[in-house]
């Protein structure tokens, strides 16, 4: 996968990229991020980005010609990007848009800033994304937290397929189980025993219920939706209908 950002602030990505699970992929090459400085697009002497609106009010706009330099730049060659431009107005991210984003081969995030980026600039997005009800002081945040969501997601990059495994859970929206490391007691504080009893198939059901547990009480009308489109397993079902009775009886 190759992702291009397109930023006026590219010293930002400079330990996102380098640190952890999503500085491994970069350097192995599963992914390929390529920071691109708007301001190296300006045509004037002082390299101008933004400008004050038409119409008045406060703040500046982010000027469309050097977006659009750089955007023609970037795919004169090859297969074109999937664009998403961050605005804290556009769609919500979550994980179902993690998902999809992940199988594309080329993404671009254009990371607005300031009051707001020049209306034509959209002429070329797919997608304004929002990663919450909010505003920060520009789309860099965001664009690192649609990054690192779909980066994990792209085959290779987790080493570990278990934690894939438990976005099973998030892939449908349930929340997750609760997690423990060792020791086993602290400050009084116990392991569930049968986290402890090495017996696989009672865990899965323990956590199985722990999650749904969770959701029902905090989400209790996205289990109504799963169940409506026939998203929940057998067992699943099972276990919500003995956790719907506890709860009655507790009143
Ligand atoms: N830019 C400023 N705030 C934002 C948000 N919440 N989401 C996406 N882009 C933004």
């Amino acid at each position: 996968m190759r992702i291009d950002v397109l930023t006026v602030l590219p010293g930002l990505f400079d330990c996102f990229l380098r640190e952890g699970i999503i500085g491994k992929a970069v350097s192995s090459g599963k992914v390929e991020v390529n920071v691109v400085n708007i301001r190296d697009f300006a045509t004037d002497k002082h390299r101008v980005v933004d400008d004050v609106p038409y119409g008045g009010g406060p703040g500046m706009v982010l000027k469309p010609e050097p977006i659009f330099r750089a955007y023609d730049h970037l795919t004169a060659e090859g297969e074109k990007p999937f664009v998403i431009l961050t605005e804290p107005w556009g769609e919500r991210f979550n994980q179902e848009m993690a998902v999809k984003l992940s199988k594309k081969n080329r993404l671009m995030i254009i990371c607005g800033r300031y009051e707001g980026v020049d209306e034509r600039v959209k002429a070329i997005v797919d997608r304004e994304v929002s990663i919450g009800d909010y505003v920060l002081t520009g789309g860099e945040l965001p664009a690192m937290v649609i990054m690192d969501a779909v980066i994990r997601l792209v085959p290779g990059v987790l080493g570990n397929e278990e934690s894939l495994r438990a976005d099973s859970f998030m892939d449908r929206g349930l929340l997750g189980y609760p997690n423990y490391t060792r020791p086993a007691e602290f400050r009084g504080m116990k392991v569930p025993e049968v986290l402890l009893s090495g017996h696989h198939k009672k865990i899965e059901l323990w956590r199985k219920e722990q999650s749904l547990r969770k959701t029902l009480e905090r989400k209790p009308e996205l289990i109504e939706k799963l169940k409506r489109e026939g998203k929940l397993t057998e067992e699943e079902l099972k276990i919500l209908e003995r956790l719907e009775k506890e709860r009655e009886s507790e009143g």
